[in-house]
């Protein structure tokens, strides 16, 4: 019973999957969830809402004003622990990507708090369009775990990417979303992402090339084996779930709200690049090109690795070291300095591995003095290397081992 206790809403639309969902509703009901299904006018075309009474054994909604709730649409949402909408058709998509909220499953979708699930299911062509695609990137922006179709045999005669996955990898996927597994179940990780912003003036900063990719995939990973991830970054949201995401654009946003949520942590991993220098005044009005020579006088940013490094504890603490030169020297200097227990480092000045690459080439240092050097790679790939590192890393026993304990009270 995997998911005794959950309350799981399925929203059902009009597409000829939507009998495929009949077998995941009573999977996810054998399996201990209470599930309540919400129906589309359109799905009722394909499929009666008797069927979902009957394997759930609670009503059927489909309707915005005659259920028995008083504000159905912020009501049957409550408490949920997920909404998952399979089939999601093309337009529930792009009523969702784009806030309509003209029926009660769509008014659902805007008032949910829990993560939400989407299995788009129709015809390639429908896929492939430019609109559905763009509807969905917008999606995944906004942190909703998307399930690709499967490439196979469709409905209406012809062959391709579009089915609804079978109801089994269905049920997986969102047992995985709930109860998340891997060896950093349990485990909080703060990913700090991204280039701060110094302001100048009311127009200009101070900034760098990060693109933040790196502290992203490092996020990604992390969730992928069951972490409960934080980030703190000056990007907008990454295209999957996270469990918490805040936004700075100071080196001193982010020192404070990496301290705000430092305690429950038990990995940080600080793949921003901050900033060193901030300017000492920032002028409230734009600064006029009056002389020939203009000087900003700058002070030292706050240094949030040391400062973590200063209580550590128990906590797994990664620092990355972005060089130009002398990589191995300053990446050895810096873990001591700073108290880390892995320095990433990586060489900035080549152009196959910059800031905003898609690819980079590491070396990761440990305070036993080994050095694991990575072949260049997908930092998506990179981000599993240095993540499995800190799973061998014995700091990393110890902390299930504690955590084992805890959980035994
Ligand atoms: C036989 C038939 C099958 C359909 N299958 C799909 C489908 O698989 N995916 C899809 O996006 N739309 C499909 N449609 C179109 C939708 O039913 C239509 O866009 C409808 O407005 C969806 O409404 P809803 O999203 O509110 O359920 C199908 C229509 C018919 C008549």
């Amino acid at each position: 019973m995997k998911l005794i206790d959950k309350k799981i809403l399925v929203g059902v639309t009009g597409g000829i999957a939507a009998y495929k969902t009949c077998d995941l509703v009573s999977q996810l009901v054998k399996n201990g969830a209470d599930v309540r299904v919400i129906m589309t006018e359109s799905a009722q075309k394909f499929i009666a809402p008797i069927t979902f009474s009957a394997l759930t054994g609670n009503p059927t909604s489909i309707h915005m004003f005659d259920t028995k709730e008083n504000i159905p649409h912020i009501e049957l949402v409550q408490n949920a622990h997920m909404l998952a909408v399979v089939p999601a058709t093309a337009n529930i998509i792009g009523k969702f990507a784009n806030g309509i909220a003209d029926d009660l499953l769509s008014s659902l979708l805007l008032a949910a708090t829990c993560p939400i699930f989407f299995a788009p299911a129709m015809n390639i062509n429908m896929y492939q369009n430019a609109a559905v695609q763009s509807n969905i990137s917008r999606l995944k922006k906004m942190g909703i775990f998307i399930m690709e179709p499967d490439v196979g045999y469709l409905a209406c005669g012809t062959s391709g990417k579009g089915r609804l996955p079978a109801p089994v990898k269905i049920f997986e996927e969102i047992c995985n979303i709930l109860e998340p597994k891997g060896p950093l179940c349990g485990c909080n990780v703060l990913v700090t992402a991204g280039g701060t912003r110094e302001p100048i003036d009311p127009v200009r900063y101070i900034g760098n090339r990060s693109s933040g990719k790196m502290g992203y995939a490092l996020a990604g990973a992390a969730r992928k084996l069951g972490a409960n991830v934080t980030v703190i970054s000056t990007i907008e949201k990454p295209d999957y779930y996270l469990d918490k995401h805040i936004v700075v654009e100071t080196a001193e946003e982010m020192y404070k709200e990496v301290l705000n949520n430092y305690a429950e942590q038990d990995i940080i991993i600080m793949a921003a690049a901050v900033a060193d220098y901030m300017p000492i005044n920032i002028q409230e009005n734009k600064i006029k090109k009056t002389s020939d020579e203009l000087i900003i006088k700058l002070k030292r940013t706050p240094d949030i690795l040391s400062d973590l490094g200063l209580n550590k504890g128990d906590k797994i603490l990664v620092g990355f070291a972005a060089e130009t030169e002398e990589l191995e020297k300053f990446a050895m200097d810096k873990l001591v300095k700073k108290n880390a227990d892995l320095i990433i480092a990586n060489d900035v000045s080549n152009p196959k591995i910059g800031f905003s690459s898609e690819n980079n080439q590491v070396a990761i240092f440990d305070r036993t003095g080994c050095v694991t050097r990575s072949d260049l790679l997908p930092k998506t790939e990179i981000a599993d290397i240095i993540i499995n590192k800190i799973i061998d890393l014995d700091l990393f026993k110890k902390l299930k081992e504690q955590k084992g304990v805890d959980n035994h009270g």
